[in-house]
Formats: structure tokens, C-alpha cells, sequence
């Protein structure tokens, strides 16, 4: 099995924050991660193809491909915007680095023409960052 990566950065603010929680839950647990105005992010987001090589290109996916179908199904709908407010796939999610890895896996999975998404990862910070590797 062969893993082709694609890296892309994008820009995003967001709140981390559970409206089931009161005020002082969510200060309790999410801290500064849930203040009121928000706090913005350079996220990168990673997105790993697996497949085998063709044997007529020796590509498991044409990485121009892989770069539109990201651009086009995630990086117009969050590059400088809000999750909470601004990004339709996010819609009542409460915007964490888990959840946002997982909701860019649904918006891709079944949109990879050849091979098949093995992962979506994104890092939130220098130091952190989450993987996510959900069914196709
Ligand atoms: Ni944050």
C-alpha cells in the first residue's frame, strides 16, 4: 500500500464551546478555548490518499487532483471564516480539532477518484494535532 499526502494551510477562528453546558462548565472545562468573541487558528490540515500505483501514470492519485477537491470541498468553506458561524458542514458541532477532523473526512471520503482517504489530519498548533480515520 502506497500513502500520498497533500498539506494545506488554512487561517479560521473559532469557539470551543457545548451549548448543553452553563456558562461556567464551559469556562470550567474549555477555559480560554471558550472565550465569548472567539480565537483564531493557522491550522494545517494534512489528507492521506492509500491505493496502489497505476500502473499507466504510477500515480495512487494525481496530487492536482487531490489539491482541487480539497480547495473546493474545504478550503473555500473555512479559509478565513468562523466555524461556529460561518462554515455549513460545521453546523452545530462544536468546533474542536477532533470534530473538525472528522467533519473534513465527511466532506472528502466519497469524493477521491482513485485509491481511497486513509486519513485527514490537522494541527491546530506547533504541538497538537489530531487524526482521523473514519470509515469510506
Ligand atoms: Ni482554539
Amino acid at each position: 500500500m502506497i500513502y500520498v499526502t497533500r498539506r494545506e494551510t488554512f487561517s479560521a477562528s473559532h469557539r470551543i464551546f457545548n451549548p448543553d453546558l452553563s456558562d461556567s462548565e464551559n469556562e470550567m472545562i474549555f477555559g480560554k478555548c471558550s472565550n465569548k468573541n472567539g480565537h483564531g487558528h493557522n491550522y494545517i490540515l494534512e489528507v492521506t490518499v492509500e491505493g496502489e500505483a497505476d500502473p499507466k501514470t504510477g500515480y495512487v492519485i494525481d496530487l492536482k487532483i487531490l489539491k482541487k477537491i480539497i480547495t473546493e470541498n474545504v478550503l473555500q468553506k473555512v479559509d478565513h471564516k468562523n466555524f461556529n458561524l460561518d462554515v455549513d458542514f460545521m453546523e452545530g458541532i462544536n468546533p474542536t480539532t477532533e470534530n473538525i477532523a472528522a467533519a473534513i473526512w465527511n466532506q472528502l471520503a466519497d469524493k477521491i477518484p482513485s485509491g481511497r482517504l486513509h486519513s485527514v489530519k490537522i494541527s491546530e498548533t506547533e504541538n497538537n494535532f489530531v487524526e482521523y480515520r473514519g470509515t469510506r
